[in-house]
């Protein structure tokens, strides 16, 4: 497994905190896949993330974009922040401009590319994620989910090689939830290495491809997730309950079980229930 982005024995503390929100953090999102970070409140997932576009700096430690360590110079910077995106887990935060049409487009500007250029990505990405109806709105008046989806749409446009999402289906309804997940899966085709910090385990569990587990700002579970949902009593420790998938999984008889693992989703779940007829 080879890392895209490593943070090494990372440390850090907010100022005027008592204690580091990261601590001796050693972590790494593998290149190619489509990693869950999963942890309780607090267990330091967006601090983390933070760190990877360099906007806090590790107090001790060091973060490495493939093996090479961050510089924190503006232009490095720059060019860090084109390689990754992270949408915000608050989108209030990312929102700047005053309609979905001028901040989905803002990246692409900022880029310098021609007006043709940003017009034809800017309405595609709205297309896509389903925010035509919405592009002239000022943002002030969108809901929650909506600001979501054009906070998304706007880190999407630019095509990072790492796309980070900090618990991307927070306010999101079911339709756009699975919207999301289609269009991370077709950018994951695309080979960009998609991450995301999420509560949602029953997802956690059906989209992605490898496990993270943070707590207290340490990273102390990774693997499969056929490997990692499997260990509920040290998730359970960790304030972590397992798929509900998986729980059900448990509760059958032995001879209901179709195969050493649990489904992974519903449809997969049916095909076994039809060997039961
Ligand atoms: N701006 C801040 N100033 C001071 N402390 C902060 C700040 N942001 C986060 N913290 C603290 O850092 C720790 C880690 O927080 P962080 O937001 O990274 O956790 P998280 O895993 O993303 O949690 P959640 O699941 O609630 O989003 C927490 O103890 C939190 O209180
Ligand atoms: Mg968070």
């Amino acid at each position: 497994m080879k890392p895209i982005l490593e943070a090494s024995d990372v440390t850090f503390t907010y100022p005027g905190a008592q204690t580091p929100s990261l601590h001796q953090l050693n972590i790494r999102i593998p290149e190619g896949k489509r990693t869950a970070i999963c942890g309780p409140n607090g267990s330091g997932k967006s601090t983390f993330f933070l760190h990877a576009v360099g906007i806090h700096r590790p107090k001790s430690g060091t973060m490495l974009w493939k093996d090479a360590p961050y510089v924190y110079k503006n232009e490095d910077l720059q060019r860090l922040r084109r390689q990754v995106g992270l949408v915000f887990q608050d989108p209030e935060q990312q929102l700047i401009l005053h309609t979905t049409y001028e901040d989905v487009s803002y990246g692409l500007r900022n880029a310098r590319l021609e007006e043709q250029e940003i017009r034809r990505r800017t309405e595609r990405m709205l297309d896509l994620m389903g925010l035509t109806p919405w592009a002239e709105t000022p943002l002030h008046q969108l809901s929650l989910g909506l600001k979501k989806r054009v906070a998304l749409a706007g880190v999407l446009v630019l095509e990072p090689e790492l796309l980070l999402l900090d618990e991307p289906t927070a306010y999101l309804d079911r339709r756009s939830e699975h919207r999301l997940v289609e269009e991370l899966n077709r950018i994951h085709g695309q080979g960009i290495t998609v991450a995301m910090a999420t509560h949602d385990l029953n997802m956690a569990y059906a989209w992605a491809d490898w496990i993270l587990v943070m707590y207290e700002g340490a990273c102390v579970m990774e693997g499969t997730p056929e490997h990692v949902f499997t260990e509920a009593d040290v998730l359970a420790a960790y304030g972590l309950e397992l798929p509900a998938l998986v729980e059900l999984w448990k509760a059958l008889p032995a001879d209901r079980r179709l195969g050493a693992k649990p489904p992974r989703d519903i449809a997969a779940w049916k095909a076994m229930q039809e060997t039961w007829r």
